[in-house]
């Protein structure tokens, strides 16, 4: 089929790829000039696993082409995805006004039926919106249909997840634009959920949400197993094994970060006061992931009596391991919060680091080579952000190099009876034992 994707940034580009993978002829638009440039010359300017390889692969077998132009875009697609950001305002509520601008000009360039897809995370309500800006601004007549189709990927494993999706949620009207989207995603051989676009629409925030609860709820028994002498790690093996609950998602930790759990959160909290069902247990669910970091901190301070001039290492700046994204991440507050009371602070991260650069406490903090390097001669350890390297950090090495033997475990990374095994006093999270 003949696609196009509007918004070639992390969901536009990994989609567009993936589509392209199955068979696929994809054009992906961007209106940044610079980055159609970089992804012309094979580059991309994310770090997310197998997907400059797909990139490559498919812009040479003539699949995948990129363009600034919104008119080839609408001209070649069948269907056309909106893929662009839909950034949070300040009371939480979502900047809708990308996708408005998109839906004014897809409609300038229609003349024969498209489908039009929602890709972006948006407000339960906005295919409604979308299909009315497009109908006031088209030609008088055209023929075309709205359909809402959320995307589920998580940064780090988007490849993966894409080609290998849980479901696909197709929210539609028309029995036309579903049947086309069911072909877009047939090579997929995932299962389909067909909805109405409202439901499609508030399942993404709905599952997003409710994630976050789940590591919310990890975190308030982090706090009650510290206090009562029990193991969080033990706790959730022993609830996740229940197929109801499940495992996953029940890492207690120094709280979720990115740029999709917070603004989600928030945007939905706000769409439900909006319609005057306020979703109170969300605004808890919030309010423990906070404390986490809040908790962290005053663990921290416990320990070492000043912060003021303390020589501390931080591992992590990523908001997770395996994407080099560090937005909203909690380990950026915790080195923020560590340089505001006046630590000294040299920080390591395996891939975050040159986006870490960009950000206003850069130059407040100091950026090591190596983990080790990072740890020299430091006072004290944070563990940030769980990246498989630092778990194999050699302890022995790590105790030498470092002037007081201190590690704060804020993602549980490191096997206390080890750490203390090789002399060092560990925290972790909820690890009360
Ligand atoms: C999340 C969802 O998992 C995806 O399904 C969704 O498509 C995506 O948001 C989105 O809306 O675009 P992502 O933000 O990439 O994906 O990352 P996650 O792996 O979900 O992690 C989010 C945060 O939760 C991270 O800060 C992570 O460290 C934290 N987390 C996760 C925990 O603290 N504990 C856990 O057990 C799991």
């Amino acid at each position: 089929m003949k696609l196009t994707i509007i918004g070639s940034g992390y969901v536009g580009l990994t989609t567009g790829a993936c589509f392209a993978e199955v068979g696929h002829h994809v054009v992906c638009v961007d209106n940044d000039p610079r980055k159609v440039e970089t992804l012309l010359a094979g580059q991309i300017p994310i770090y997310e696993p197998g997907l400059e390889s797909l990139v490559k692969k498919n812009v040479a077998a003539k699949r995948l082409r990129f363009t600034t132009s919104t008119e080839e875009g609408v001209d070649h697609g069948e269907v056309l995805f909106i893929a662009v950001p839909t950034p949070p305002q300040a009371d939480g509520s979502v900047d809708l006004s990308f996708i408005e601008k998109v839906a004014r000009e897809i409609s300038q360039f229609l003349d024969s039926y498209r489908v039009i897809v929602d890709k972006s995370t948006v407000p339960v309500k906005t295919g409604e919106r979308v299909a009315q800006t497009i109908r006031r601004y088209a030609k008088p007549g055209v023929e075309f249909d709205v359909v809402s189709n959320p995307e589920f990927l998580r940064e780090g494993s988007a490849v993966a997840d894409l080609m290998k999706p849980d479901r696909i949620v197709i929210g539609g009207n028309t029995d036309r634009a579903i049947a086309l989207m069911q072909k877009v995603y047939e090579p997929f051989a995932a299962p389909v959920l067909v909805t109405d676009i409202n439901s499609a629409e508030l399942i993404k925030h709905a599952a997003n949400s409710f994630l976050a609860l789940k590591i919310s709820y990890a975190n308030a028994l982090s706090e009650i197993c510290e206090a009562s002498g029990a193991d969080v790690i033990k706790v959730a093996e022993g609830i996740g094994a229940d197929k109801r609950i499940g495992r996953e998602f029940l890492n207690a930790g120094l709280g979720y970060g990115g740029s999709c759990f917070p603004k989600d959160i928030a945007a939905f909290i706000a769409i439900a006061d909006q319609m005057g069902t306020p979703f109170t247990l969300l605004k808890e669910v919030q309010r423990i992931n906070q404390r986490q970091i809040d908790r962290f901190i005053d663990g921290i301070r416990e320990a070492l009596w000043v912060l003021k001039d303390k020589k501390l290492a931080v591992w992590g700046l990523a908001f997770k391991p395996n994407t080099d994204d560090v937005r909203s991440s909690v380990a950026i507050s915790v080195v923020e919060k560590l340089v505001s009371e006046g630590a000294d602070v040299t920080v390591y991260d395996p891939k975050a680091m040159d986006k870490a650069k960009e950000l206003a406490f850069a130059s407040k903090v100091k950026f090591a080579t190596s983990p080790l390097e990072a740890a020299a001669g430091a006072e004290a350890l944070i563990i940030a952000t769980e990246w498989p390297e630092f778990a194999s950090v050699d302890l022995s090495e790590l105790r030498t190099t470092m002037r007081a033997p201190m590690i704060f475990d804020g993602r549980n990374l490191i096997d206390p009876v080890a750490a203390a095994d090789f002399g060092f006093q560990y925290r972790g999270i909820g690890r009360g034992v």
